[in-house]
């Protein structure tokens, strides 16, 4: 397909996706409400061509932030009965400092709001619009990390956790297998609506479904205490994508607070950020696999397994150059090759890999995305531009899915190898920005 296509196509994704009360779905049927990561990746695309909507985006998922700083994983803006587990499952209520505006999950997913803002400052003309924008929203970003760092950190690392798999966006990683292992939940009753939208080969499995609703109703059981979760959750963890993306939009808060001329929180922000990247280095990497991993802070251990999250500290600007080098070193002898599409979301060398579920192999478009200014941040061009052309020919050839199967033969006879969603919006909010690139 032809670039300007490519992004006509986009557009229409994106506004056929946004609903009249001023937010952008993920897709229709399987994703129907806002998703806190997936805004931030949609704003910016919208930042390309219809800035109040970038603006009405960021405003929507802010508005339903809770009075202790936090913001949710999925606000239910609206009722919907194609999605499984909805509000009356969550029950963010619970929460004595909930919104009272909008109900909501409770719990939360990657925090990229923060270099969200600075991304979209960098694509939009008037800059002083933007300025002045970012000057009303930017202290509840703020007040997003001092929650992390305040409620996140129960050793005050500089590291913050992940109670649920489906706060780390990557939902049923390999990586959770370890800690399924540690877990025996009870057989839930519930009628599944994932699987009424998508081939359900291609999403996580019944049992697997048991442990995403026994953690919650853990959390439930505690209100959704983050100092009890943190005692009590068979699942915490210290994930490298979440904390990368914590790390991102801490410097760009510095950045942009820098911009607007407020400098009363910079050097709360630089101390945070200083102990998170020298801890992360510390701590989330491997020597034996020279990668960054995940860390289980509840069995205290780090997993020892690669997957697209291992690279994701490039984006952040945490390893020195000679650790990037051992890095890409990783990313080219495991998920590299003239056989395969980048960047594989889990190691293809390893027995757990597979190329059609979800996060257990598929090629996802945001993990590009930040691979992509990543590995160009470090100088490594040539593989910066495969990245981005890689993602490029996946959507020409398949469609504006969710996810893509890394495995170049799918696509040679028919072009088959898009999954789950279709007009996924942070695919084709993604792709904008890179064709623009
Ligand atoms: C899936 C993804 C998650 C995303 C959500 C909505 O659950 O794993 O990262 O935010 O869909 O698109």
């Amino acid at each position: 397909m032809e670039k300007n296509k490519i992004i006509e196509e986009a557009k229409e994704i994106l506004i056929k996706n946004f609903q009249k009360e001023g937010f952008t779905i993920p897709c229709e049927g399987l994703y129907p409400f806002q998703w806190k990561w997936d805004s931030g990746f949609i704003a910016l695309g919208y930042a390309y061509f219809d800035i109040p909507k970038a603006k009405k985006e960021i405003e929507t998922l802010l508005d339903a932030q809770w009075n202790n700083g936090f913001i949710p994983h999925i606000v239910f803006h609206t009722d919907s009965d194609t999605y499984f587990p909805g509000p009356d499952f969550h029950q963010s209520e619970l929460h004595p400092q909930s919104s009272k505006k909008w109900r909501s999950t409770g719990m939360t997913q990657p925090p990229i709001t923060g270099f969200i803002l600075e991304e979209i400052y960098r694509v939009v003309e008037d800059k002083a619009d933007m300025l002045s924008f970012i000057k009303k929203c930017i202290d509840k970003v703020y007040r997003n990390h001092q929650y992390f760092y305040e409620q996140r950190d129960p050793k005050n690392e500089g590291l913050v956790y992940i109670y649920h798999n489906w706060e780390s966006g990557t939902d049923n990683s390999p990586i959770w297998d370890d800690i399924w292992d540690t877990m025996n939940p009870p057989e839930y009753e519930f009628e599944r609506r994932d699987t009424t939208h998508v081939d359900a080969s291609q999403r996580p499995s019944k049992r697997e479904y048991d442990h995403y609703l026994h953690i919650i109703e853990i959390a439930k059981s505690h209100n959704y205490d983050d100092k009890e979760i943190a005692e009590k959750s068979p699942f915490l963890i210290q994930d490298p994508l979440f904390n990368a993306m914590l790390i991102k939009s801490n410097e760009s808060l510095i950045n942009l607070y820098g911009l607007i001329g407020d400098r009363s929180k910079i050097a709360q922000l630089k101390k945070w950020q200083e102990k998170s990247i020298q801890r992360y280095n510390e701590k989330l990497f491997s020597e034996k696999l020279n990668a960054y991993v995940h860390y289980d802070l509840r069995n205290d251990k780090q997993i020892a397994y690669v997957s697209s999250s291992s690279f994701s500290p490039l984006f952040a600007g945490i390893p020195d150059k000679k650790r990037a080098e051992i890095l890409v070193k990783t990313m080219q002898e495991r998920f590299g090759g003239d056989d395969k599409y980048l960047c594989a979301s889990f190691d293809p060398t390893n027995e757990r890999f597979n190329p059609k579920k979800y996060w257990r192999g598929p090629v996802w478009i945001n993990l590009n995305w930040m691979l992509y200014y990543g590995l160009k941040e470090y100088g490594y061009k040539e593989l910066s531009e495969q990245v981005k052309n890689d993602s490029i020919e996946l959507i020409s050839k398949a469609g504006f899915y969710e996810y893509f199967d890394s495995r170049k033969e799918i696509y040679v006879d028919k072009n088959k190898g898009g999954y789950g969603g279709n007009n996924f919006s942070w695919s084709a909010a993604l792709i904008i920005d890179l064709l623009h690139n």
